[in-house]
């Protein structure tokens, strides 16, 4: 199968958060299952393009556009748009870029123009696989085309849309016709996720709980309705983990390496993360560590109001992570409150976020909605049970009192009480031993949703007219 996997993000090229990981592991599980697959995303300033080759030059929505191949990646070049410091979404000082919709526009008017019948290219994908709004468009565009490969749409996050001005729509180049409830229009504006929405022929997302409860008011970020329309072709198809970068056993980021058969060794990692962060240098300190965006939909305001109480506890408290500025400043205050109980890293950055994967005792997701997460089935891997919010894909990928801790109130009394009922474990040396195991041992491997991807694109293939 042909595919031309789209997305905003490509670790380790470039990474914000899970879809950067799901963007390397999957492409790379399908290729590993024979199909052939290649993925197309902006040539960001990180980007080196040395050594990859020119492939087309266009002129598309208006600006001068190459396409450059460079290994499995196809790369839209277009310096005015992407050649900045900053991330794909934002300015370094995390402001959204006030051209997004025409950046990203544009990302989803070339994958469509390489998924149809016009491409430059004689590489014709049969399906191609778009990834959050910011790929969204391009089932759009390529609806209008005479012939199409077949169009998958993934919802790694639904509270994040892509709804800009309407009057976005001629710079865009958007077919009048598609401003309408059956289309790009979503409260009179633009948005355009409920584009890829409505003209995809299959959606899918990435857990099978979050598929479900995307249907619901609750979740369904005001496209429940549009959802439910199209709950024939949704289906939820859960992340898996790239054993190679996320392995204790090989993980060079790490202080010591490990495996379920050593785990004595992970003490070596505890102790380089208390140092490192400048935490008491306690072994029997139960250490609890989190990693991720500081945002609403990860619950940090839930961890802030339970610190205290988990240092009461005995608890020793590590976070990593950087975003909206009240999280940063209740974690960081938190962090002052108690020096040498708790920390706060602010900020992005990889090595650290392995070395607390290995060296925290405990990984804490108090998630609010959680698509999938892939921290909680890093942290398994890693022997660090997660004590998680029960929500979409933790609830299918956490064993509650098994592989690790699920609670269900969005409130920080109900982490403390999660916590509370893990430390009970914890001071059994043999169940908490047994509990990492169980965590260690499950299989989170890509095959698994690699060969269901590899359905979906198989009921979906189309191949465009040559
Ligand atoms: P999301 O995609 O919602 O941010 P996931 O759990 O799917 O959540 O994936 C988050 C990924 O980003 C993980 O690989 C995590 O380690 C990484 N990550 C998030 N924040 C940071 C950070 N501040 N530093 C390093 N890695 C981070
Ligand atoms: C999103 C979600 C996260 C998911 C990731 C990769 O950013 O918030 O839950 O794991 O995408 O699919």
């Amino acid at each position: 199968m042909r595919v031309l996997f789209v997305t905003p993000e490509c670790a380790p090229l470039t990474k914000t958060g899970g879809l950067g990981d799901v963007a390397a592991a999957l492409p790379a599980a399908l290729r590993a299952q024979g199909n052939d697959v290649r993925v197309l995303l902006p040539r960001y300033r990180e980007i080196d393009p040395a050594g990859a080759e020119e492939r087309a030059q266009l002129r598309l929505l208006g600006m001068d556009v190459r396409v450059l191949e460079k290994g499995d990646c196809l790369l839209v070049d277009a310096p005015a748009l992407y050649d900045r410091d900053g991330n794909p979404y934002q300015d370094a000082a995390g402001v959204d870029w006030p051209d997004n919709a025409l950046r990203f526009g544009l990302l989803s008017r070339v994958a469509a123009l390489l998924a149809g019948s016009a491409s430059p290219l004689a590489w014709r994908p049969e399906v191609l696989h778009c990834n959050d709004w910011p790929t969204a468009l391009a089932p759009v565009y390529l609806h209008f085309e005479p012939a199409r490969s077949g169009t998958v749409m993934t919802v790694h996050n639904l509270a994040f849309q892509g709804i800009f001005d309407a009057a976005l729509l001629e710079r865009l180049e958007l077919p009048r016709a598609t401003f309408a409830i059956e289309g790009v229009e979503f409260y009179g504006r633009l948005s355009f996720l409920k584009g890829g929405l409505v003209y995809a022929d299959a959606i899918s997302t990435v857990s099978p709980t979050y598929a479900r409860e995307i249907l619901t008011e609750e979740l369904g970020c005001g496209l429940d309705g549009v959802l439910r329309e199209r709950r024939g072709v949704l289906r939820g198809i859960l992340n898996g983990v790239d054993g190679e970068i996320w392995n204790p056993m090989t993980d060079p980021h790490i202080a010591e390496r490990y495996s379920w058969t050593s785990l004595e060794r992970k003490a070596a990692n505890k102790l380089a993360l208390q140092s490192r962060l400048n935490l008491a240098p306690e072994p029997q300190a139960p250490l609890l560590g989190m990693v991720g965006r500081f945002t609403h939909q990860k619950g940090v305001d839930l961890l802030a109001g339970a610190v205290d109480e988990l240092v009461q506890l005995g608890a020793q408290v590590c976070v990593l992570g950087h975003g909206e500025h009240e999280h940063e400043a209740a974690l960081s205050a938190a962090a002052a409150r108690h020096p040498g109980r708790v920390a706060c890293a602010i900020g992005f950055n990889e090595e650290l976020a392995h070395l607390i994967e290995a060296g925290a005792d405990m990984f804490l997701m108090p998630s609010r909605f959680e698509p999938c997460g892939l921290n909680q089935m890093y942290s398994q891997r890693y022997g660090t049970p997660p004590v998680a919010r029960a929500t979409g894909g933790l609830i299918d990928t956490i064993m509650d009192g098994e592989t690790g801790f699920l609670f269900a109130p969005a409130e920080s009394a109900a982490l403390v009480a999660a916590v509370t009922r893990a430390l009970a474990i914890y001071g059994d040396a043999r169940r908490w031993r047994e509990l990492q195991r169980r965590g260690m041992t499950r299989d989170f491997s890509w095959a698994g949703p690699a060969r269901q991807y590899a359905g979906l694109y198989a009921a979906h293939a189309r191949a465009p007219v040559p």
